[in-house]
């Protein structure tokens, strides 16, 4: 058993830019035994190539309730596809992504647009603004909200337990807000079984699958819990780690503003460069597996910093600079695999539309240079800032 090779914990300036430390990392090698907040020793894969393999091999599991001698914490929210494997993964997925074809995330498409005007209406007399509050956690909030059907939510109470599920203050803390957002969830289930309406939520309460079984109310929540979570911590960082490159990048923001028919390929680049989602959510081996040269026993937990294979030199040139016109395909922002994001259709539309309409309503916009440091959320999961000031 190999020791760990680096520490990450308390690294004070790992959160604030983890990129030195992945290229520092992937220069010795694409996978390393690290210590990180969650984790004694978890094997850390900085490599595109191998990151990407990883994520689609199947000798890497997802259900550590699997795992000899793990017991499952009796959380409904837990069940959900993200945590599965096959034959489970696959009959949940399938469940979902029939509610969820391409053609009903395009039929949102002048709601994402009248949404977005709507929320810039009221934040341009002001001057000045958090562009996080009044415009990138709004819009997809709003959006994952009408589509299941959870129209009059507490937004602001669900943000901070939202929050506190991805990028927890503490352990108490996240277990705190698991079970609030799993007690709120079950209740509004019942509320849709009682009187469905014409939304996700009450498709899925409905749906049923080949051997004519519907999902348990454990995977219900479960559900209902990934769509909304995954549905807006991750937009709302491609909006704001998006505008916040193209602030620091005058001479790009100058393109993208020459010709906005740049816009799709831009939100490509600013998902490889800056993606909301730094590391995937841990995978174990099932079994001995060799990555590059490195062997891991079986039983090991296994993070894919996507950050890391994002700025791979030997996939993307210049990995570090921002450039809105480079090939940014084959991105891993979305993962990759059976798992690959399910909502990535509706989180690119998202991201097109708030950030071309901004800036179009914006000639002036700029980071407001008395803001100070950014604030970086805590954790390997999300990369994002709680706030992002701006002015015009
Ligand atoms: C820019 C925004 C987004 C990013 C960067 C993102 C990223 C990701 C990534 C990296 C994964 C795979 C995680 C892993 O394999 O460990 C994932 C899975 C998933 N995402 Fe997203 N996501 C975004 C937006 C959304 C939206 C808007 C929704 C839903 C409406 C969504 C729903 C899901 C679901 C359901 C899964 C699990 C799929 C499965 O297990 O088969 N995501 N996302």
């Amino acid at each position: 058993m190999s020791e760990v090779e680096v520490d990450l914990r308390g690294v004070a300036d790992f959160t604030a830019n983890p990129h030195p430390y992945y290229a520092k990392l992937r220069a010795a090698g694409p996978v390393h035994a690290v210590r990180t907040d969650d984790f004694d020793r978890v094997w850390l894969v900085v490599g595109y190539d191998e990151g990407r393999t990883v994520l689609a091999d199947q000798r890497f599991g997802k259900d550590w309730r699997t795992l000899p001698g793990q017991v499952g914490t009796g959380d409904p929210i837990n069940a959900n596809m993200l945590e599965m494997d096959a034959p489970d993964h696959t009959r949940l997925r399938k469940l979902v992504a029939r509610e969820f074809t391409p053609r009903r995330v395009e039929a949102l498409r002048p709601r994402v647009q009248q949404i977005t005007d709507g929320l810039l209406d009221a934040m341009l007399p002001a001057g000045q603004a958090d562009l996080v509050d009044a415009l990138a956690f709004p819009l997809p909030m709003t959006v994952i909200c009408e589509l299941i059907g959870v129209p009059d939510l507490d937004r602001d109470g669900f943000r901070r337990l939202s929050n506190d599920v991805v990028s927890p203050a503490g352990a108490q803390e996240e277990g705190e807000a698991v079970r609030a957002m799993g007690a709120y969830l079950a209740e509004l289930i019942e509320d849709r079984r009682r009187s469905p309406g014409d939304d996700l939520l009450s498709a899925l309460i409905a749906a049923r699958y080949e051997d004519d079984k519907g999902l348990s109310p454990d995977e219900l929540v479960g559900m209902a819990f990934l769509l909304l979570v995954a549905g807006h911590e991750t937009t709302v960082n491609l909006i704001s780690n998006g505008v916040r490159a193209l602030l620091a990048h005058p001479a790009q923001l100058a393109v993208l503003r020459a010709d906005f028919g740049l816009i799709d390929g831009a939100v490509e680049e600013m998902l490889r460069y800056e993606g909301p989602v730094e590391t995937a959510t841990f995978r174990f081996t099932r079994e001995p597996v060799t990555i590059g040269s490195t062997r891991i026993a079986a039983g090991e937990p296994v993070l894919v910093a996507l950050a890391g294979g994002d700025r791979d030199p030997a996939r993307f040139p210049q990995p570090d600079s921002f450039d809105i016109r480079r090939d940014a395909q084959g991105h891993l922002a979305f993962g990759h695999g059976v798992h690959f994001c399910l909502g990535a259709p509706l989180a690119r539309m998202e991201g097109r539309i708030a950030i071309r309409t901004l800036l179009e309503r914006c000639p002036g916009l700029e980071l407001d240079p008395d803001a100070g440091e950014p604030d970086w959320l805590p954790g390997m999961l999300i990369r994002g800032t709680r706030t992002l000031p701006v002015r015009w």
